[in-house]
This record gives structure tokens, sequence and C-alpha cells, in this order.
């Protein structure tokens, strides 16, 4: 592989052409509104990140069900599709690009968060360790019910029409949520699915659900305009398997069938993410570089130096921050002049209002 590539060379990304290889990674921060409907506040937060070469959004319910966690937005009401709309035309004028990305949550929620207060739902009923985050505080997870295999399908269906729902708000692409324990993730590790039906048990029958989700949301979009999020090495909310690389050589193996715009792959022992699991192998992106045939982008802990020789290297296309991306508003003019870095302020990560928002200040701000 080349060295001449770099953070800062333009790439071919499916359909779009991006002037950057520098990603937004998907950052959840618990800012819409109080019936989960995106503002003016989060147009200005993605539209003053908008020099990214590609945004990924905060993840975002699919359906009512979907939801973990107080004040995430969702795509499943139009009222919800006219808020993205703000964002969407924000980042536009600015000549950005942005994903939404597909979230349901499966077992990472609570009765005090769900529809009725029902049940969340899983591939199996079985409680992760840790706990939920509701607008109580946090909360002991519950023992989720297990999905009967007849309401997979509208499950799938929901992943459809918020992926429609994407499209009408304006958006560049999508990107699939199979990372980070959540529902797609519960099926495919075997820790969280030990159902006995065609979507357990076997890889092939574990890979199942997020199959069908990307051959769904791919039926709305094209492939080249749809992403597929995914964590080999992450244990993050309690996620275990009898044998990892088995399965994530097999799915990501699938995933090649649908001509995909990028793999996003977020790279083992994250700081502050994966709890240390000594049998857990690594599953670096190098590692499935052979094996999906497309772009792929790498996720976690990379500052400038190290996002640039894993692109001179060659083990991925491009590469996603979230923390610097949370401080640095205008990562990609900083990295440019190698500039120092505004630091993250942890506080004011999850909830609240405009302050560690949207008052990073930019390069030229900071010199004015
Ligand atoms: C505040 C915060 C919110 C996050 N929200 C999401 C999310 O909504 N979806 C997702 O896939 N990952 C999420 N992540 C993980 C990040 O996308 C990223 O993989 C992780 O922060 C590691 O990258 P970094 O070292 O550059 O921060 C979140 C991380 C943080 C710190």
């Amino acid at each position: 592989m080349s060295s001449n590539v770099h953070l800062l060379s333009p790439v071919k990304v499916g359909a779009y052409e991006l002037p950057n290889r520098i990603v937004m990674a998907p950052l959840t921060r618990n800012r819409a509104s109080a019936g989960k409907v995106p503002q003016s506040l989060n147009a200005t937060y993605y539209a003053q990140r908008s020099s990214a070469g590609l945004i990924i959004s905060e993840a975002t319910q699919i359906s009512p069900q979907g939801v973990g966690y107080p004040a995430t937005p969702g795509i499943h009401s139009q009222e919800q599709v006219e808020g993205w709309k703000l964002v969407t035309d924000a980042v536009h004028e600015r000549g950005g690009k942005i994903f939404l990305q597909l979230w349901h949550v499966g077992r990472i929620s609570h009765p005090s968060l769900q529809p009725d207060g029902a049940l969340p739902v899983a591939p199996s009923a079985i409680a992760p360790a840790g706990e939920a985050s509701t607008y109580e505080g946090q909360k002991p997870f519950v023992t989720p019910r297990a999905l009967e295999i007849t309401e997979i399908p509208g499950i799938v269906e929901d992943y459809r029409r918020a992926a429609q729902n994407a499209l009408d708000a304006g958006f560049d692409g999508v990107e699939i949520h199979g990372a980070n324990g959540y529902l797609l993730d519960q099926f495919l590790q075997d820790g969280a699915n030990q159902r006995t039906d065609e979507y357990g048990g076997s890889v092939e029958n574990r890979s199942r659900f997020l199959l069908e989700v990307t051959e769904a949301v791919t039926g709305v979009w094209g492939g080249d305009r749809v992403g597929v999020r995914l964590s080999p090495s992450g244990t993050f909310n309690d996620m275990q398997d009898s044998d990892p690389q088995t399965l994530f050589d097999y799915v990501i193996g699938a995933l090649n069938r649908f001509g995909l715009a990028y793999l996003h792959l977020v790279e083992p022992r994250v700081p502050g993410m994966s709890l240390e699991e000594p049998n857990r192998p690594d599953l670096p992106s190098s590692h499935f570089r052979s094996i999906f045939n497309g772009t792929i982008i790498s996720a976690g802990g990379h500052d400038r130096d190290s996002g640039n020789a894993l692109l001179a290297e060659g083990s991925a296309d491009l590469i996603a921050y979230g923390r610097l991306y949370i401080a640095n508003p205008d990562l990609p003019e900083r990295f440019a002049a190698n500039a120092s870095l505004n630091t993250p302020d942890r506080s004011t990560f999850y909830g609240g209002t405009e302050q560690g928002y949207i008052d990073y200040p930019t390069l030229e701000l900071q010199s004015a």
C-alpha cells in the first residue's frame, strides 16, 4: 500500500468522493428533546463538525422499543424526520456529508424506558451484568424477554422503515449499528444468544438477523450508501463469545455480497469502552483486511499519528475519531496544522445543554 495515503487525502467511499479520511465517530450525547426529536442545538453541533470527510450521527432508535438511554433521538416518527432535517440541512449547507446510525439496544434497556413499561427484548432471556441508564439514574439491568421467532420480521421491517425515514430526512446514507453489545451484536455472540431456532446456534444462524437487516436497509439505499459497524474485540455491555474469530470472519465475509459503502470496525481495547477480558483475542482491522472486499473505517483510541500510520500501512481506508471530535469541531484543520487539541470534558459527554457540546473553540477562535 502506498504510504502517500494519509488523513488529509481524498477517498471514494461507496457513492461519494470525500475530501479527507477523517470520520466523526457516532457519539451519543443525550441532547435530543424530551420527545426524542433532534433540535436546532443538535444542528449547530453537527454543522460545526462538517469539515469531517464523513459524519456518522449518534445512535438513533429505529422504534420506540429500540431505546436504551434518556434523551437519545429516534427516526421512527414524522416529527423526528423533521427534526433531523434541521441537522442534515445545516451539515449540507457547510459542504459536509452525514450518515445516520440505526440503533436498537435490545437488552440494554429498562422497563422504565419502554412503551407501557414492557420488558426489553433480546435473542435470549439473559440479563447482562451492569446497570441501565434511566431517567431516575442507574438501575440494575432486568432479565429481558426472548423474542418470538414470529416477531423478528417486524423488527427487520422497523429497520427498513427507519432507513426510509433517514432517506426522507436528507441523510447521505445510513450505518447499521452492529457493535458494542446492542441488539444485532446480541444476536451475533453466543454469550447473549442461546436460541435453538434458525437465529441461534451456528455462526450462520447467529449472523442471520444482521444479514436480513442489511438486506432490508440496502434495499432502501443501495449498498453503496450503507455502512455496518462491528466490534469483534469488544466486551462492552457484557458481550461474550466462545469463538469470536470464527464468528466475525464468517459474518464479515458474508457482508461482502452487499457491496457496502464501508465496514466500520472498533479496534481492540478501546480505552474506557471495553473491559479487559484475558481470553478475548485481539481482532484488529488488519485481521479483516483480507476478508472484507471494500472500504474499512477503523475506530478506537486513535490520534493523528496512529491514524496516519494505519492508513499508510494499508490496514484501513479512513479513521474515525470519537472523543477527539467531542472537543475539536475543526479536527481536520487542526490535524492539517499539526495544532494542539482541546481536551474533552467527560462530565458533559452525556446530557446537558450547550456547555461541553457546542462551545469547544475552533483553532481560528482560539488564535483570534
Ligand atoms: C460519549 C460517547 C458516546 C458514544 N456513542 C456511540 C454511539 O452512539 N454509537 C457507537 O457506535 N459508538 C459510540 N461510542 C463509541 C465511539 O464511536 C468510539 O468507537 C469510541 O469512543 C472510541 O473512539 P475514540 O477513542 O476516538 O473516542 C461513543 C463513545 C463515547 C465516548
